[in-house]
């Protein structure tokens, strides 16, 4: 026999199979909208009550007893059951237990799950890339204050992980502030496409009750109904963008993770992190493990296996609706857990650790990472770039074979490599006159890292507490 409670099932002659039911069931992860789709429902009893399927008593009546529903659900009086297909299934027999199975059994009217579910993922969607915002400006925040804290602070900038050129510290950390913002512009971006309602839609073809789609649309916070029904019940690209633009926060974080283990291996000794984002070995006494990094890499693994097999489950699918579409949930839905799980631990890891400033500023010149102030040194003499190389290649040669820094070479040797190379060559071999040099737009001078506080101060301003 069917559930009575089920919302299909009077053309079947016999009930679903329970392994049917097992793999149909979505409840145990569609739950998570139920607030979403009770804000849908009250949307849509309006449109009824408007387009004179509801009278203004039944609207009040039904309006009452969804906000009923909503708090029994929110303080967990109502929950859903294993017999419940899905979100909608349990939410419509909770409706019925409180406004009746006549009243109750008005609301479905012009309405599908494939247009509810199209809608519903947008609105929960939207409200999560709110939460993750203020979740990455919290990390962004705390990238521009360590910033601020060790101004001045010289590192080694590396390519291809060898010493390349001295870099401030302070522009290092900025640098993994900056994609972060281009996540949130992507996000902003992505809300424009996501705010689209797909009420209306019905099944697949459009509802033939009159309703006005726009008012939902309105109800909900969105821009405006969608304008084909086929696309808005078939298509998931909102999702699809959404999961990549978390993706890409996960990667973001993955590269910094990667650092911050390297930084606090022995060898480096760049920064300590702090006890209370560290954690320890439950046979080796002594250690001290960047977890949190580690487990922020290891998620960007995760993250792209969700994306890619949400990608994939696209892929190929017919016009319209096809239950298919069901598997875009877990893959998105854990995406922003894991997010919600990582940033915070995250930008604590990073408001805490702490630098070792020293060891830093003692590597900056090793490597003779201040070769290019050499070649350019020479460039403003007027000697060409080719044959300024050239000279600092050799004269790092001769470093090497000598084991000497560059500002060690005597004099005499300077000249016997190239009549250009004067002592006064020196005045740029010290890490201060390098970076401070550097002040193109974008660079590691001081003027312009304070440029890049300022302007991501508008972004992500000082937290006072
Ligand atoms: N649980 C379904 C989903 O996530 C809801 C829509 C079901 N529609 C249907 N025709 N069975 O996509």
């Amino acid at each position: 026999m069917n559930d009575a409670n089920s919302l299909w099932g009077s053309r079947f002659e016999s009930g679903p199979a329970d392994s049917l039911a097992a793999l149909s069931r979505s409840v145990q992860f569609d739950w998570r909208l139920a607030r979403y789709d009770i804000a849908g429902t009250r949307a849509h009893i309006k449109a009824l009550t408007s387009a004179g399927y509801l009278t203004s008593a039944e609207h009040e009546k039904l309006d009452r007893s969804l906000l009923e529903l909503l708090s029994r659900v929110e303080n967990g009086s109502f929950t859903a059951k294993l017999q419940d297909e899905d979100v909608h299934s349990a939410l419509e027999r909770g409706l019925i237990e409180i406004a009746g199975p006549e009243l109750g059994g008005k609301v479905r009217a012009g309405r599908s799950r494939n247009d509810q579910i199209a809608t519903l993922i947008r609105t929960y969607l939207l409200d999560e890339a709110g939460r993750l915002h203020v979740e990455v400006i919290d990390l962004i925040e705390v990238l521009v204050s360590r910033a601020e804290e060790h101004l001045g602070v010289a590192m080694p900038g590396r390519t291809h992980f060898q010493h390349a050129q001295p870099v401030l510290l302070s522009h290092h950390l900025l640098a993994h502030a900056w994609p972060l913002v281009r996540d949130l512009e992507r996000l902003r971006d992505w809300r424009v496409r996501a705010m689209f309602s797909p009420y209306g839609a019905g099944a697949l073809a459009g509802n033939t009750l009159g309703l006005d789609p726009s008012l939902v649309a309105a109800e909900l916070g969105l821009s405006a109904p969608t304008q084909n029904s086929i696309d808005a019940t078939s298509s998931r690209d909102v999702v699809a963008e959404f999961a990549f633009i978390a993706t890409l926060v996960s990667i973001n974080l993955s590269r910094f993770a990667e650092e911050i283990i390297i930084w606090a291996s022995r060898e480096f000794d760049y920064i300590k992190l702090s006890d209370s984002y560290s954690t320890g070995s439950s046979i080796m006494p002594q250690k001290k493990n960047p977890d949190i990094a580690e487990l922020a890499r290891g998620k960007a693994g995760r993250a792209i296996g969700n994306l890619t097999g949400l990608l994939a489950t696209l892929k190929g699918l017919p016009l319209a609706y096809n239950r298919d579409l069901q598997e875009d949930k877990e893959p998105v839905f854990d995406l922003v857990d894991q997010l919600h799980l990582v940033l915070p631990a995250f930008t604590g890891m990073v408001a805490t650790m702490q630098f070792n400033r020293n060891r830093l500023e003692l590597l900056a010149p090793e490597g003779f990472s201040l070769a290019t102030d050499v070649a350019e040194w020479l460039v403003k003499k007027k000697v060409p770039f080719r044959e300024a190389h050239e000279i600092t290649g050799k004269l790092v040669a001769y470093c090497e074979q000598h084991t000497l820094d560059l500002h060690e070479v005597p004099d005499n040797e300077m000249a016997s490599i190239s009549p250009h190379l004067t002592p006064d060559v020196r005045d740029v071999l010290t890490v201060g006159g390098s970076i401070k040099a550097r002040q193109g737009a974008g660079g590691t001078a001081l003027p312009r890292v304070l440029e890049q506080i300022q302007a991501l101060r508008k972004i992500a301003p000082k937290k006072t507490a």
